[in-house]
């Protein structure tokens, strides 16, 4: 009986708790604006140099600062400042290293010297390669080590160095909130070579290797074959896509289709087609793939940004998905555009890299083509939840078509900016409107001529 009371009035306490929350939960949401910005320090834009980091060449690198449990920190000064990383090239870090003391480094024991070193290679400030300090003395920097590095710029040779290393590949992976050089050889603080040569009693050596030495890791002995080419796929042109588009993301009626008006001179467009195809062929994305072929000026837009050479990735709602709009979502002029832009990604992604994104930061905004809403995403069920709460939609149908521009990531749900969800909560949502029946392959055949 007394078991049952206290059962009892826990479950009751629950309950309490519960309404509470679910409460609060609701006044949260609606009150716009408020959503998105509530847990700014648990999100990274997935376009941050930290992610570029993780994803780019500097694989032994990326390695470490994960092995070193640095994430969190350097997610947070981003956060704030923006960041320069000095990247040694891999085998800067495999085989030019004394592989004692990268030994050391790697012990458990020794963790705290391995984050001296990492944090030792990153500015809490961004030096382009062009803002190099030409003076003979060079400029003293502070890093997250709080050890300072020393730039300078050879006036004769134009070689930028900081402190012995020399700068390889200056401007080498460049984000809104940072930039990375790559560099020939690793710095090595001179706390943590003390430190090393403390452990080690007696002889003290230098940390690296002197140049011309001999190349064998006897630890590991292997040639990584991780390194990707030049430049890694996502790093954006020059200007940000958002120049690069029509202005006022194409609220204009789609111009009618002239006889034979077909826009060849785009490959771009060729791209986009293509994708539209596949995503026809694929089956079950029929409605999204009908909206990009009646609105040939999106189709249009979309093919001249990958023309230009932006990437893009679209993150296609499943015909059960679209079928759940509503005619007040649809109706207003410019509506199925401004759904669309918000399904792109100025970014190429496919199921890999975001899920790899997710997993390492928890939470990843993207940027998407309707200004200035983000998409976020995170990691449930060992997939990709893309939005919030009940608005939210799963990586369902994950690489549907991935060309090296444009990549289809299949979802099982529209996505709203969280704004407008909590705006729209308050009205009630009126039946279905999309129409059912297709037209698709005679419209493809009218306007795009894909077959
Ligand atoms: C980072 O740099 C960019 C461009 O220089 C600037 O617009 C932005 O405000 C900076 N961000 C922070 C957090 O300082
Ligand atoms: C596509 O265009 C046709 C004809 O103009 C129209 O009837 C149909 O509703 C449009 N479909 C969508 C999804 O906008």
């Amino acid at each position: 009986m007394g078991v049952h009371r206290i059962y009892g009035f826990t479950f009751s306490l629950l309950l309490f708790l519960l309404l509470v929350s679910a409460q609060m939960a609701l006044s949260l949401s609606s009150r716009p604006g408020k959503t998105t910005s509530s847990s700014p320090a648990s999100q990274i834009n997935s376009n941050s140099v930290l992610v570029a980091l993780l994803d780019s060449h500097y694989t032994e690198l990326a390695e470490l600062v994960e092995k070193a449990l640095l994430l969190q920190k350097l997610e947070d000064v981003v956060g704030r400042h923006n960041i320069t990383i000095f990247a040694p090239k891999n085998e800067a870090l495999e085989r030019d290293l004394d592989p004692e003391f990268k030994r050391f480094l790697l012990e458990p024991g020794n963790l705290r010297s391995l984050q001296t070193l990492l944090l030792f290679h990153v500015i809490p400030l961004r030096v382009n390669s062009d803002e190099w300090p030409v003076h003979e003395l060079g400029a003293h920097h502070a890093t997250l080590s709080h050890h300072s590095l020393n730039l300078k710029q050879s006036k004769d040779s134009g070689d930028r160095t900081v402190d012995l290393a020399r700068v390889v590949r200056p401007n080498d992976v460049v984000r809104p909130d940072g930039v990375i050089h790559g560099i020939e050889r690793v710095l090595i603080p001179q706390t943590v070579v003390e430190e090393f040569n403390r452990r080690r009693s007696l002889r003290a050596i230098s940390a690296v290797l002197p140049e011309g030495a001999p190349v064998v890791d006897p630890r590991t002995g292997k040639l990584r074959k991780k390194s990707g080419p030049p430049s890694p796929p996502g790093s954006p042109p020059e200007m940000p896509i958002f120049e690069a588009m029509a202005p006022g993301p194409a609220l204009a009626p789609a111009p009618a289709p002239g006889p034979g008006g077909a826009h060849h001179h785009f490959d771009g467009e060729a791209q986009v087609k293509d994708f539209i195809h596949t995503l026809l062929h694929y089956g079950g994305y029929n409605e999204l793939a009908d909206i990009l072929v009646n609105l040939t000026s999106l189709a249009t837009e979309m093919g001249r940004l990958v023309s230009e050479g932006y990437v893009i990735t679209v993150l296609a709602p499943n015909d059960e998905a679209m079928a759940k709009l509503t005619t007040d979502q649809l109706s207003e002029p410019g509506a199925p555009e401004q759904i669309v832009y918000y399904h792109i990604i100025p970014e190429y992604q496919t199921e890999e890299s975001m899920y790899n994104a997710v997993r390492r930061f928890g939470k990843v905004r993207y940027d998407t083509l309707r200004l200035p809403f983000k998409v976020t995403a995170e990691e449930a069920d060992g997939s990709v939840r893309f939005g919030e709460g009940e608005g939210s939609a799963y990586l369902f149908d994950p690489d549907i078509y991935t060309d090296g521009r444009i990549s289809v990531q299949g979802i099982d749900g529209v996505l709203f900016p969280a704004e407008e969800i909590a705006s729209e909560s308050k009205t009630t949502r009126p039946a279905k409107v999309v129409t059912k029946t297709r037209r698709v392959v005679n419209l493809i055949g009218v306007r795009l001529t894909l077959t």
